[in-house]
């Protein structure tokens, strides 16, 4: 027994000395395959320095210049159906010298003027273009008007190296000191639309986030999952950041406090839901609406949570999929960098997982567009209708007190209308779940009128202007 013992001793041994070259064998070999590959992506030999401080990304050009090709071609602007950019010619003043600007959103969607009465949005509003335009778009809109601060800078422009100078080497403290200026200063430190070195580690080229609200915000979203202490660059798969490089500015946001802190709402997870309870308990306001009242919250491009909630997302489809699909340039494959509409190219966008011919995808798309354009456009005109009403029961001398229960429901109605149309996709990134956000909306409407039934109203004061030209002076002056 003792000698059988030894000899399965020194078997066991072998098996396991010969297993585990086996194994190492097989490691490196794959890690040598995955080498190449990564070689055969980036060239060699960089022939341009690219360091943690270049921002300007035609010196990154120099040695990825596929890469940089298809990123300078941001500046298209292409039509889809509902979608894309269309060129609308300005003409330049010293006050605003762009010559090409897009569509206006409030000449499409009238009633969006009477959503936001009294707020900077109901007196431009326009659909967005290519990343090449992030920061004169932002510079430009009339929406500066009213003095924004400089956390408006966060999402449209190159910050992460500006952000760095600002805080001696701390993100995060270069972030409140640019949150806290006028937006006019903040813009003297930054010159470029979202550059490579926003999503990428200029050493190994892997992606990364550089955006201090990206990095609290997804934070407070794991910790609402149950995840405590997360931190996105060093937990995150590579697969979730081809959703979070882009998350970084695709959402929800506010600005926080005195400190104009900008903070996305997550702390109870990233539905619409979780993103009003947020508010409420925040009790926070955007603005007072000019016809009625209420306490406002205003929703912007909301792509990453509509997305997180539909079946892409659940089927492990990410942002860059879609709209940075692969293609093959000579013997490269390499990421497209024109980020766009993928309707402009569903062949290599969607075509890699759908069989069906381009028109075909094409159509499939669309008929989610319409559908929810067409329940937008039923949730606007209720929401409309709750205004008028709460404004001829003010006029009849409702009390604030008596209003208080409709002015809540048209917050909430608005929020909820509001999300899913300033979100860009139409509905596709998460069609039924934007189909039910919109039903809500109507039947927050709806309570909000019946809130207004039966009021006992004093007798109307007869001083008070009719009601024609009280709406007359909301749609001119907001
Ligand atoms: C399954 C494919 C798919 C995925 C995944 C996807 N999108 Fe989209 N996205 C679309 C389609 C289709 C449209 C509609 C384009 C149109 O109407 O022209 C769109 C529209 C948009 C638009 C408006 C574009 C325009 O031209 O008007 C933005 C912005 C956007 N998506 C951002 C994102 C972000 C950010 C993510 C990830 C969080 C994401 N998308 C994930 C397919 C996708
Ligand atoms: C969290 C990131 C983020 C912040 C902060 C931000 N934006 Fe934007 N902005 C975007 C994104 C994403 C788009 C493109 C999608 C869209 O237009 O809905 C955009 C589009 C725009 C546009 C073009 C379309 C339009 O609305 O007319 C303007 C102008 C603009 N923003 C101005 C501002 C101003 C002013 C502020 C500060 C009050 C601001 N942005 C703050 C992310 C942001
Ligand atoms: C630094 C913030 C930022 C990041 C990061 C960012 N975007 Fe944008 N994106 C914007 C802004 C701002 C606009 C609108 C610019 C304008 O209208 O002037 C925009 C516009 C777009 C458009 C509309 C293009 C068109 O031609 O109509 C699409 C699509 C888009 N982004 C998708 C993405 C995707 C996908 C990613 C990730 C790969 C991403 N964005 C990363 C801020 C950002
Ligand atoms: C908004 C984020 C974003 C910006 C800005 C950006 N990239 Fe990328 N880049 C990506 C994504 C997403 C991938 C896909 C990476 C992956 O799947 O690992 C990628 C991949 C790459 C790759 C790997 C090869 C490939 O094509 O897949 C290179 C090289 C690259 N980018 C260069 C650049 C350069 C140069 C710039 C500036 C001109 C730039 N990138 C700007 C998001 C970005
Ligand atoms: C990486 C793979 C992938 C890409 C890219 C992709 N899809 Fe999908 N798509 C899926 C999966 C997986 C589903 C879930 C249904 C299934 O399993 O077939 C789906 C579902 C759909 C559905 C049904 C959705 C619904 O709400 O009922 C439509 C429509 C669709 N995709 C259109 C598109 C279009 C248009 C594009 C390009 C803009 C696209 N897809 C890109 C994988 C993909």
């Amino acid at each position: 027994m003792r000698h059988s013992g030894k000899t399965s001793f020194w078997l066991l041994l072998l098996v396991a000395v010969i297993s585990g070259g086996a194994c190492f064998a097989i490691a490196s070999l794959l890690l040598d395959v995955q080498q190449h590959k990564i070689e055969a992506r980036t060239p060699i030999v960089r022939v341009a320095e690219v360091t943690d401080d270049t921002t300007d990304p035609a010196i990154w050009g120099q040695n990825w210049p596929l890469q940089y090709d298809d990123y300078l071609k941001t500046a298209d602007m292409t039509q889809t159906t509902y979608g894309g950019s269309e060129a609308v010619p300005n003409v330049p003043t010293d006050e605003d010298p762009r010559d090409v600007v897009s569509k206006s959103k409030l000449e499409t969607i009238p009633q969006l003027k009477r959503m936001w009465a009294g707020y900077a949005f109901a007196k431009d509003f326009r659909e967005e273009r290519g990343h090449a335009y992030m920061l004169t778009d932002q510079m430009y809109t009339e929406r500066q008007k009213v003095g924004q601060p400089g956390t408006c800078i966060n999402c449209h422009a190159s910050t992460y190296v500006a952000m760095k100078e600002l805080g001696d080497g701390d993100i995060m403290v270069g972030f409140e000191k640019l949150n806290m200026m006028p937006y006019m200063e903040a813009k003297e430190h930054l010159s470029h639309a979202v550059a490579c070195i926003d999503c990428h580690d200029p050493d190994t080229m892997a992606l990364r986030v550089t955006r201090p609200a990206f990095i609290e915000g997804i934070a407070a979203a794991k910790a609402s999952e149950g995840v405590d202490d997360y931190d996105v660059n060093t937990q995150a798969t590579r697969h979730e950041m081809r959703t979070y490089v882009c998350a970084q500015c695709h959402v929800e946001y506010y600005f926080k406090g005195e400190k104009k802190r900008l903070t996305y709402p997550w702390d109870k997870g990233l539905t619409i839901d979780d993103a009003y309870a947020y508010y409420e308990e925040a009790g926070f306001k955007d603005w007072t609406h000019a016809e009625t009242g209420a306490p406002m919250l205003k929703a912007q491009h909301p792509e990453f949570e509509l997305w997180s909630q539909g079946i892409h997302a659940k089927s492990g489809v990410t942002c860059a999929d879609c709209h940075m699909p692969y293609k093959r340039v000579g013997g490269t494959k390499i990421s497209d960098h024109h980020v766009r509409s993928p309707l402009l190219n569903v062949n290599r966008a969607c075509g890699t997982c759908h069989k069906q011919d381009d028109a075909e995808l094409i159509a499939r798309a669309e008929n989610i567009q319409t559908t929810h354009r067409h329940l937008v456009e039923s949730a606007l005109n209720a929401l409309v209708d709750l205004i008028d009403d709460i404004k001829v029961a003010k006029e009849a001398g409702a009390t604030d007190e008596q209003l208080a229960e409709a002015l809540q429901w048209q917050r909430k109605a608005s929020f909820y209308v509001d999300y899913v149309e300033a979100e860009n996709s139409s509905g596709f990134h998460a069609g039924q779940y934007a189909a039910r956000i919109l039903g809500d909306s109507i039947n927050y409407s709806r309570k909000g009128q019946n809130a207004l039934r039966g009021l006992q109203l004093a007798a109307a004061d007869d001083t008070a202007e009719p009601a024609d030209e009280q709406a007359a002076e909301a749609q001119t002056g907001g």
